[in-house]
């Protein structure tokens, strides 16, 4: 697990950007996993704004959102595919037929789960999958207790994750109990994993991913058995990390070490 504390938001986003762009480099059908949520925000922004300007291209980058919320239609206004469309996909060059999102309101709950995960598994897995977490840990919308294992499937969130969510919608009673989410074992298959966090909010839940034990009880600390987990935080995110200092050493060696390694061959 690498964890790379960056000033601020902007640089937490310009950081994962930079990632995802030497990965797309070397890979043009990038497959990226995508997270709903504030804090990937600055990212997909971002990343429109390079295609403008002819950096990247994502005509043949394929696509797979990580949750949505049970019984919300794809067109409803605070579906995670409406969030998806808007603030990404709709901005970029991206073919629809390269898009895939768990559906809402499938007609066979278990069935789409399972087609889910073979879809993601047809295109050779996930590449960069990108995670925000939730103040209790959880990521996707695997919330604690969530088995370390477990795959695509429905979820009923924490009164908390629903108070959370609730700002978007005006009718606080609307707000979805249940959800789909691509599993814990689901994610922790993605070759690489980018988990963002920014705010004092977020320290206690990234004191435990980082620091302690590996537990269904803070979903987000399976991650440190993932051996590519970047950890990407600005400095209010970090501010309860014990191995700070070490951290930000790595970070800043890093160059040093790829160069020491590009001599020895
Ligand atoms: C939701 C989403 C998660 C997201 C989390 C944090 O519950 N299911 O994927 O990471 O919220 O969201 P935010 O980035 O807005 O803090």
């Amino acid at each position: 697990m690498e964890v790379i504390i960056k000033q601020d938001y902007n640089h937490v986003c310009e950081e994962t950007v930079r990632l995802i762009y030497q990965a797309w480099k070397k890979k043009n059908n990038l497959v990226l996993g995508l997270a709903a949520g504030k804090t990937p925000l600055g990212v997909y922004k971002r990343l429109a704004e390079l295609q403008k300007k002819g950096e990247i291209d994502f005509s043949q980058v394929v696509t797979f959102s990580l949750d949505e919320y049970l019984g919300l239609k794809e067109n409803h206004p605070q579906s995670f595919a409406s969030y998806m469309e808007k603030n990404f996909l709709q901005h970029i060059n991206i073919k629809k037929e390269n898009i895939f999102r768990l559906n809402g309101t499938p007609e066979n709950i278990d069935d789409h789960c399972r087609e889910y995960e073979e879809r993601i598994k047809s295109f050779g897995g996930i590449d960069i999958q990108i995670l925000g977490i939730g103040k209790n840990g959880h990521i996707g919308f695997n919330e604690p207790s969530s088995s370390l294992s477990s795959r695509t499937r429905v979820k009923t969130l924490t009164q908390d994750t629903i108070a959370a969510n609730s700002r978007l919608f005006k009718n606080k009673k609307e707000v979805p109990r249940f959800c789909l989410t691509t599993g814990i074992g689901t994610i922790m298959e993605s070759k690489m994993i980018a988990l963002l966090a920014s705010g004092e909010g977020k320290s206690e839940a990234i004191y435990k991913t980082v620091e302690g034990p590996i537990t269904a009880s803070v979903p987000a600390s399976i991650l440190q058995l993932h051996p590519e987990a970047k950890i990407i935080i600005d400095q209010e995110a970090a501010s309860l990390l014990n191995e700070k200092e070490y951290y930000q050493w790595v970070y800043r060696n890093k160059e040093r070490v790829n160069e020491f390694l590009e001599k020895k061959k």
